[in-house]
């Protein structure tokens, strides 16, 4: 598979300040990332027998570093290489928009495969765009969560044979808070505590961000992400999947009429900031099923009338879909404002937000309310190794990252994947009735996990 796009040396983005005084980096010592909890002992269960010799431990973060950031928790193959500075030095995205397309949803064991055939040279081309060889790298970041484990495996083995190979540290990465913490890279104003709302494929989620770890969920989905009900209705509505289903609807959806059909906003009943689109997934399905659409004939092909009558749909799908996004957004704002009064921003981020209507509607909300917007670029809203890298900067800063694995790491490694891994708290009053989350096999959250680690550090 060829890698389909890549961004060499983006350095239009504005370098920003950091968030950290320099001169704590110098006296940071090497440590497990999560060392004192034996119970998740590591991000990586790292062999107790072989601690590192001294000889061996890599350099502590010093001003100026580079991390290799690597991300597979879904259908994207991504690297980049970051400096500490927030400058990017190379982003390689290799997208499965053709296993996609084909059908339609990813399967995971497929999107296993594609990872596993362009991971070497999505990983050696971002290292050579940037100009660095891995002798450069400070440490290497890798998402181990949540996402699909099969297609995880994929970035965290290359992640730790690199690492192994050049005895580097690593960092596991949570590919939620990464979406988040991407926006600090860009805006240097954004300073804890924040608000974000993360929205995606696979998770649609309301919280407070109150430091680099720490996070409050004020709100998630009950069943289906926002993202999921754009690619479902593109795929009804018989749209050129390629780029995926977001940005086909987003187009289609300016040229009809949002009002036309009148779906019904989802969840008004529940004045919380949980969300739920599968009710509008299937309103969508009836009203496609009512007008005699078929998919089968791709749009391009589709009469005038035909054709309108997709674009109605599309925009009056995305009204409502986005309508839902605001209204949360409003009780999460009063929400979050109670808690840390001192909030001004808040982040739009994940593959949703690079849509344009999306942005627009809550950036009203936002200014209604006197806070500010603040929505990466589409290439870092979209899966991507930047903010891997970036998360594993801000992380490596604090002293937070596991010792270099061994260079002869068996092939059959049982690695440290945390598929189902919640990233805040979930705020307590904020519980809604109508949650109806499984709640089997879930990893302790990230925020439990690091305050865990810093009472026993206390
Ligand atoms: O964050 P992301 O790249 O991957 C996940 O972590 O899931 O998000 C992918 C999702 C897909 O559902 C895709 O259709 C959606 O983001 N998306 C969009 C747009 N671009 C990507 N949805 C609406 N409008 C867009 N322009
Ligand atoms: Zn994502």
């Amino acid at each position: 598979m060829a890698v389909s796009a890549t961004f060499s040396r983006l350095n239009l983005l504005p370098r920003p300040s950091l968030p950290y005084p320099l001169s704590t980096f110098r006296v940071l010592k090497f440590r497990p990332m999560w060392a004192p909890l034996t119970s998740f002992s590591a991000h990586f269960s790292t062999p107790k027998s072989s601690p590192i010799p001294n000889t061996q431990i890599p350099r502590a973060p010093d001003d100026d570093f580079i991390v290799l950031g690597i991300e597979t928790s879904c259908d994207d193959t991504a690297a980049a290489v970051v400096r500490s500075s927030g400058e990017i030095l190379s982003q390689v995205v290799s997208s499965q928009a053709d296993l996609l397309a084909r059908y339609g949803g990813v399967a995971p064991k497929m999107a296993e495969e594609a990872h596993s055939q362009v991971i070497d040279q999505v990983v050696q081309e971002a290292l050579d765009k940037a100009n660095v060889s891995e002798t450069d790298v400070s440490a290497v970041a890798v998402t181990i969560g949540p996402g699909l484990s099969l297609c995880l495996r994929v970035g965290v083995r290359k992640a730790r044979k690199t690492a192994g190979r050049f005895n580097l540290p690593i960092i596991g990465v949570h590919h939620m808070e990464a979406h988040a913490l991407v926006a600090r890279l860009m805006e240097k104003k954004l300073q804890f505590p924040f608000m974000a709302l993360l929205i995606s494929g696979g998770h649609n989620l309301l919280i407070l961000a109150q430091d680099l770890g720490q996070y409050i969920q004020l709100g998630t989905t009950i069943d289906d992400a926002i993202g999921e009900a754009y690619d479902k209705t593109a795929k009804w509505l018989g749209l050129d999947l390629r780029r995926s289903g977001g940005p086909a609807i987003e187009e289609l959806a300016r040229e009809g009429d949002a009002k036309s059909i009148k779906f019904s906003i989802p969840m008004k009943q529940h004045k919380d900031c949980n969300f739920s689109y599968a009710g509008l997934k299937t309103q969508v399905r009836l009203a496609i099923e009512s007008r005699n659409i078929n998919a089968e004939i791709p749009i391009s092909c589709a009469s005038d009338q035909d054709r309108s009558s997709r674009a109605d749909i599309a925009a009056s799908f995305q009204r409502v879909a986005v309508l839902h996004l605001e209204e949360r957004c409003e009780r999460a704002i009063e929400w979050a404002l109670n808690i840390e009064p001192s909030i001004k921003h808040l982040v739009v981020s994940g593959g949703v937000a690079s849509n344009q209507y999306v942005r627009a509607r809550l950036d009203q909300v936002v200014k209604k309310n006197s806070l500010q917007l603040v929505c990466p670029p589409p290439s870092l809203c979209t899966d991507n190794g930047v903010m891997v890298a970036w998360t594993g900067i801000e992380h490596f800063r604090v002293g937070r990252f596991d010792p270099p694995p061994p260079a002869d790491e068996p092939e059959d490694f049982v690695y440290d994947l945390r598929p189902r891994w919640p990233l805040g708290e979930e705020f307590a009053e904020g519980r809604s009735e109508a949650r109806s989350l499984r709640k089997a096999r879930i990893h302790p959250s990230l925020t439990s996990i690091i305050q865990a680690s810093l009472q026993q550090q206390r």
